[in-house]
């Protein structure tokens, strides 16, 4: 897999989607999330497909281990790079997501599981007084994330700022996806824990998703290559 950043196609409508993919030469590596997604089904991920795209399907499970186990068997007949669930599901529930996507995968590559640890919208002082976490916030992403090795999968979704920590303890080959990328003059919005595609790269991330920085920019191919060079050393 190649490691070009993300762009998160946040869009309601894949009128939008395509006029904005259509600045861009085919192949790129997108995310499609909740937006895209839930507002026009499953056709989006085949529409994508065909202009060759790359696709990490961030829907972010979090159910009862069957159903997740259901629904991941299903989605595996898709060729997808990426597929995630929540780690607060739990190791059983994660385990089942991993076996439903190998029961159903239809390629010679099974699409890579990863798990959400803890939102980049998420500060500590939240975690600690909404979700009763008396810990630090890298010790409680290290906990999911060991607890996401542990049941087999593939890697997380994290801040830049926690995965030199991941990468330590779970080993380089455990990816680390990390959001809330900004460039430097741009908005954090409702991200909290941001950092620059050079910054994450220095800080350990093995890939990177960026939004609003590409998708909201007065010019998107210039903010894209700018992330771009900035995430492969250029800048
Ligand atoms: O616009 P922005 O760069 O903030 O978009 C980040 C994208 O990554 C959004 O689509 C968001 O849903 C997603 N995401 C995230 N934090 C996570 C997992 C996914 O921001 N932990």
């Amino acid at each position: 897999m190649n490691q070009k950043p993300f762009i998160a196609l946040d869009f309601p409508t894949w009128e939008q989607t395509s006029s904005f993919l259509e600045l861009f030469p085919k192949g790129l590596n997108v995310k499609v999330g909740m937006e895209l997604y839930l507002q026009n089904g499953p056709s989006i991920i085949e529409k994508l497909l065909q202009k060759d795209h790359r696709i990490f399907l961030d829907l972010k499970l979090h159910d009862i281990p069957n159903t997740v186990y259901s629904a991941m068997r299903g989605l595996a007949q898709y060729d997808l790079e990426f597929i995630n669930v929540h780690a607060a599901g739990g190791k059983v529930m994660m385990e089942k997501a991993l076996e439903g996507l190998q029961v159903g995968t239809a390629y010679n590559k099974r699409t890579k599981l990863i798990a959400v640890t803890q939102l980049t919208s998420t500060t500590e002082t939240q975690m600690q007084t909404e979700q009763l976490i008396s810990k630090t916030i890298n010790e409680s992403v290290l906990h999911y994330a060991t607890l996401s090795k542990q049941a087999g999968l593939d890697g997380v979704v994290c801040s830049p700022h926690e995965a030199s920590i991941i990468r330590e303890n779970c080993g380089e080959e455990f990816l680390r996806v990390t959001p809330g990328i900004r460039l430097g003059e741009d908005e954090k919005g409702d991200q909290n824990r941001v950092a620059t595609p050079k910054m994450a790269k220095a800080l350990g991330s093995s890939h990177i998703v960026v939004g609003r920085s590409i998708t909201k920019s007065t010019d998107p191919v210039r903010a894209y290559s700018q992330v771009l060079n900035e995430w492969e050393g250029m800048e």
